[in-house]
Parts: structure tokens; sequence; C-alpha cells
């Protein structure tokens, strides 16, 4: 695969270089405390450059938390973390409506769903009121309250994460609200020479002070460089091959036997997904146009949430997040 047939492409404004120095460095602000963690960093700043919320899998003590805490030091924005358990309520989210019997007036208290970036940690484990209750307002923008609908904050980006391992006392997410996330994260167990550079990173933080992070992106800056991703060039071959891909999924033109393990197909949301996400990682890298490579890096996070394997495929333990690596396989890019 190459980005070599671009040769339609116009003529880019030229990009903002200092912009794109102060991502990079909240970039290398993250990867410092993450040990091993390149992709989850890479994907945090494609969720923030895209304003795509992103659900982060992984089992416990894998950095899920202390990631997301690490991303809210780099924003000069606020912060809240919700700890779902199954007796969660949507109002502990939202926030409710109360008498104010001095004013004589209802005063609408917001819940921590009014904040610019939102750590909703173990999300199935809430009770799916509380989940489709999350899941509009990120679709929505807006959250209402007895009849009120108010504004939530922008830029506003939701990173929720779910444990792998936990069936009792879980609600696992129904498909249509998976589909609200623009990537789904899986985050594995670091290698041995990772590990080591986490006991002496946490060692040293123990016995000093954690190193706070050097860059604070404002939220003007946060837009502009949102702006300058979405203006990241994606050519018409490109387009083609996204559709071609997105596509396997529901027909037999790619690979029939890949197809035939799928019963629901993602859908045009997952394909545009697949897309922003695309320019938000070339504008990372550099690039002021999207190529293959792109697509091939993020397909995964970015379409195995949206489809359902049939119950055979699943119980030979295939899994969608294969089925699709091995479409990337299978497609033909340019
Ligand atoms: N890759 C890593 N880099 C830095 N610290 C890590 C890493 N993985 C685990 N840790 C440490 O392990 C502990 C658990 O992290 P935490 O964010 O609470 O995990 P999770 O939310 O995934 O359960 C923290 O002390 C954290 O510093
Ligand atoms: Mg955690």
């Amino acid at each position: 695969m190459s980005g070599a047939t671009l040769a339609e492409r116009p003529a880019a404004p030229a990009p903002d270089d200092a912009l794109r120095a102060r991502i990079l460095a909240l970039r290398d602000g993250l990867e410092h405390g993450l040990i091993g963690c390149t992709g989850l960093v890479e994907r945090l700043l494609i969720g923030l450059l895209t304003g795509g919320h992103l659900l982060i899998e992984g089992a416990p003590g894998l950095a899920k938390t202390r990631a997301v805490k690490r991303l809210s030091d780099g924003l000069d924005g606020s912060f809240a973390r919700v700890q779902c358990t199954p007796d969660l309520m949507p109002a502990d989210l939202t926030g409710t409506t109360v008498w104010r019997q001095d004013a004589g007036t209802f005063e609408f208290l917001a819940g921590p769903l009014f904040h610019s970036l939102i750590l909703v940690d173990e999300v199935n484990r809430a009770p799916p009121k509380v989940q489709s209750a999350l899941l509009e307002a990120m679709a929505e923008g807006q959250i209402t309250v007895a009849g009120i609908t108010h504004p939530l904050p922008d830029p506003f980006m939701v990173v929720a994460t779910q444990n792998p391992i936990e069936h009792a006392g879980t609600f696992p997410l129904p498909e249509a609200q998976l589909d609200r996330f623009l990537l789904h994260v899986v985050v594995e167990m670091p290698d041995e020479a990772s590990e080591r550079r986490i006991l002496d990173l946490v060692e040293g933080e123990l016995n000093h002070h954690a190193e706070a992070m050097a860059v604070k992106l404002s939220v003007e800056e946060i837009r502009a460089a949102r702006a300058a991703a979405l203006d990241v060039y994606v050519s018409p071959a490109l387009k083609d091959y996204l559709v071609r891909l997105v596509a396997g999924t529901r027909t037999d033109a790619a690979a029939p036997e890949l197809r035939a393990a799928i019963e629901h197909p993602a859908s045009p949301r997952g394909t545009l997904a697949l897309m922003l996400a695309g320019k938000a990682r070339a504008y990372l890298h550099g690039r002021d146009h999207v190529i293959p490579e792109d697509v091939a890096d993020l397909a995964a996070d970015a379409l195995a949430h949206r489809i359902g394997l049939t119950w055979r495929a699943a119980a030979e333990g295939r899994t969608s997040r294969k089925i699709i690596q091995e479409l990337v396989q299978r497609v033909r890019a340019l």
C-alpha cells in the first residue's frame, strides 16, 4: 500500500506549524507519563481533534484512568470523573432542577456532564437508563431536564472505560449506543521492558512529586486544531477505498467468507468516523492528506465495535477486530 496516487490534490494551505507543535508537545507530555501507550495517546488526541468520544477497554491497572487524567492536565478546560455503579441514576450525570424556597424559583444544578472532558469509568456497570442518558448527551451535545434544554460545553469529550473481564453486575452497551463512540480502543498488557520503566516512573512519582504536564492547550487552540485537522485532504480515490472497505462488511464483493461471519454490518456513521479519524491521524503525522496507512491503522478501532458477528463466528472464537483487520488485508487500497 502506498499513498502515491494523489495527483488530483489541490494546493493545501500551509499548515499552522506553531499550533501543530503545541499538539505534539501535548502528545509528548502524555507519552512521557504513559509508558508504552503510543497508540492510546494517539487515539486520545484523535478524539480531541475530531470532537469524537472514546471507549477504552482493558483489564484494571492498565493506566486507563491515568491516561484520561493526564489528558485533562494538558487541557485548559473543566474535567469531571464519574464512577459508574449499578445504582447510578441519570440525574447523577445530567443534574437536577431544585426548588429554591428563598428565591421562589427553580434552579438547575448541572451534573458532571457539563464539563469539557468527562471520564466515565466502568461505563458497563451503569444501568441502561444512565447509559442512554449519557449516549444521548454525546450524540446531541445538549441535555433536557424537566423540559428545559441545556447546551453542553464545546469542546465536549467523553472518554468511557470498560473492563472486559467482569460479567457479573455489568450491563453491556447495546450496539446502537456503541455506534456513538468514534473509536473503541483496546489496551493490552505492557511488555516486560515497558513494565520495568513503569516501576521506575511510578516509584519516582511516589518519592517526589508527579511531573505536571508542561503544556496546557486552551479551548481556542483546541478549536483551531480541530479546524486544521478537518482541513486535511481526502482524495476521491481514498474515499472510494473507505467505501470499499466498509462495504466489505455488507456485501460479498471483497471477501465472502469474512462477510459471512458478520450479522450486523457497519453503517455510514462508521465510514465517516474512519474518514474523520484518518484526517486527525494525518494531521498528527504532519501530513496534509490522508493515506491508506491511516485507514489501515484505525480501521479496527473505528469499525469493529459497529459490527456484530454471527452466533457461529462468535462460537468459533472469531472477533470483530480480527475480522476487520483481515478485511483491511483483503480490500485493495488504491
Ligand atoms: N503504561 C503505564 N504508564 C504509567 N503508569 C502505569 C502504566 N500502566 C499502569 N500504570 C500505573 O498502574 C496504576 C493503575 O493505573 P490506573 O490508571 O488506575 O488503571 P486503570 O484505570 O486502567 O485501572 C497507576 O499507578 C499507574 O500509574
Ligand atoms: Mg480506572
